[in-house]
């Protein structure tokens, strides 16, 4: 490897290429040069992968106010009302926008096809190519990223740690994979749009990309954290040993498939009023439940009631997929099991993608504008890329003034490239995935987050960089990330949306309606959502 770093400049940085990396870099596009870094192909990412859809208050029988209620509830009372009354009423033009680029969402005839998924109150879900939707998006806004002369996208950068001098963020380092060495670029600002973590656990619907890179270099580089105690379990991945956690669209009990027990029996009207499309933390909680009682280790999915055509229309990737392992859902039940899904915590942003460090923004999974709360409403997510990343987008435009430092030291020539020992870094990596999985899951306990912390502190001793070496680096974001939720996850003493604690069962408002937030010395706070915004942790003036 190279060791000399070269330089590069820009104005803006973005770091990712899913929706919210995209949509700002569109945004920034008109005021100056662009640099976005990715570290895979350049429509690689979890957006790609998104099947369900895209969440919009668009249809004539819905109304942006329903879905604001519904976002709020799902949320389990730790919503920011501001962030989601900007995602749900900005998420109307922003679509219609993307329909005006190309998008192609499924149609009946010429209306907009919208479908139901859990915890919404009406068919607000647009879908593309059945349950291809990501794909979609991205190839749109890929292609108008790539129209633009100031937008310059650079695949398979792997981005190490982020320029910091006096508390102001200048760029970035990076691990160039094609020219095989170690550069800087330096901006006058960074936004971070690097997708979440999934990786830190064993069972995951989540690329292998997923592995929560933003979110570490953010905490390295000292910006504030929120709600990381927060992951959202999907109830209905595909459980087949040697298989890779395929979702299972939450669309498929949309369109009207049933969870079963292993004896065949329906459980979820025992759950929730809403049977099989009661929000995700419960329905995910009952699966675990249903398992435990008929000692097994998955539940089925049940579609076969449903008119085939309309299945392999609908669904077609998932037709395909798990034909593809000899299962014909058509006539067969899949056999499903939770996996963990989106991180609902993140960088801690305004409502404009502004974070607690001048100069850096953050959008999409890797932030967190409040909007979700405890519990994402199914097919939010797209929908917050698109509406945050171009607010970021267009907060770092307007805030960018002045010209980057004339000097700034590097601090990239002592990194090591350790890439042997890579047997024990995958061992140590399944291990943390294991033990995440087992002790800060679906259902949590106090003495069990201690244990996952201590264990975890162990795993990781081997692994501390600063390292240029892909892997290894991964896996030491994996940690800081894996640290940061369970520390988050101990101090949160009650069950709240997706973090349930056996020996906190109930939900805690009066002391506890709040957001954790945590800084560089892993000290949790919590910060009450009525206060006036200039008393919390407000983001850097710019
Ligand atoms: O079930 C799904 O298709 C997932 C949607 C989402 O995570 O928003």
């Amino acid at each position: 490897m190279r060791s000399v770093p070269e330089t590069l400049t820009t104005d803006f940085l973005i770091i990712g290429s899913g929706i919210a990396g995209l949509r700002a870099a569109i945004e920034l596009s008109s005021a100056g040069r662009v640099l976005l870094l990715t570290k895979e192909r350049l429509n690689e990412s979890n957006t790609e992968w998104a099947q369900g859809g895209i969440a919009v208050a668009l249809s004539d029988e819905d109304e942006v106010s329903l879905h604001y209620a519904d976002t709020l509830r799902a949320g389990d009372g730790l919503c920011s009302p501001e962030a989601v009354k900007v995602l749900v009423e900005e998420g109307v033009p922003y679509i219609t926008e993307l329909i005006d680029w190309g998008t192609a969402f499924d149609r009946d005839g010429v209306q907009l096809s919208f479908s139901r998924e859990a915890a919404h109150s009406r068919s607000r879900v647009l879908h593309a190519q059945g349950d291809s939707t990501g794909r979609e998006i991205i190839r749109v806004l890929l292609k108008k990223a790539l129209a633009s002369q100031n937008v310059v996208l650079k695949p398979h950068c792997f981005s190490l740690d982020l320029i910091v001098e006096d508390g102001i963020v200048w760029g970035a380092s990076f691990l160039d994979e094609q020219e095989k060495c170690v550069r800087r670029v330096l901006a006058r600002s960074t936004l971070l749009a690097s997708g979440g973590a999934g990786q830190v656990y064993s069972e995951t619907t989540n690329p292998d990309l997923a592995t929560g890179d933003g979110l570490a270099m953010a905490h390295r580089a000292g910006a504030l954290l929120a709600d990381m105690e927060f992951f959202q379990f999907h109830p209905t991945a595909l459980f087949l040993q040697g298989a890779p956690r395929f979702l299972l669209t939450e669309a498929i009990r949309g369109e009207g498939g049933y969870l079963r027990n292993i004896d065949c029996e329906r459980f979820m009207p025992q759950y929730h009023e809403m049977g099989d499309l009661a929000p995700r933390d419960v329905v995910s909680r009952a699966i675990v439940a249903e398992m435990k009682k008929t000692s097994s280790n998955f539940a089925y999915l049940d579609l076969t009631h449903l008119d085939a055509n309309l299945i392999k229309k609908r669904f077609p990737k998932v037709y395909s997929t798990c034909l593809s392992y000899n299962i014909d859902i058509t006539v067969d039940m899949i056999p499903t099991h939770p996996a963990a899904h989106y991180l609902m915590g993140g960088v801690k942003t305004d409502l404009h993608g502004r974070t607690s460090l001048r100069n850096l923004y953050a959008a999409g999974e890797v932030a967190c504008t409040g909007v979700h709360g405890a519990n994402r409403l199914a097919s939010n997510s797209l929908l917050e890329g698109l509406v945050y990343g171009a607010r970021a987008g267009q907060a770092a435009a307007s805030d960018a003034h002045g010209s980057l430092p004339a000097s700034l030291e590097s601090k990239t020539a002592g990194l090591s490239d350790n890439s042997g020992g890579m047997n024990r870094l995958k061992e140590t990596k399944k291990s943390i995935q294991r033990l995440m999985w087992q002790k800060v899951g679906i259902l949590r306990d106090g003495r069990e987050l201690k244990e996952a912390l201590r264990h975890l502190m162990h795993l990781g001793s081997h692994f501390k960089g600063p390292s240029a070496n892909r892997p290894e680096c991964e896996l030491i974001n994996l940690i800081t990330v894996a640290e940061l939720m369970i520390v988050s996850a101990m101090a949160r003493e009650e069950s709240r949306g997706a973090h349930y604690r056996a020996d906190h069962p109930c939900r805690n408002d009066q002391k506890l309606q709040k957001h954790s937030v945590i800084s560089t010395a892993t000290h949790v706070d919590f910060v009450d959502l009525n206060r006036p915004k200039a008393a919390r942790e407000t983001p850097a003036a710019q």
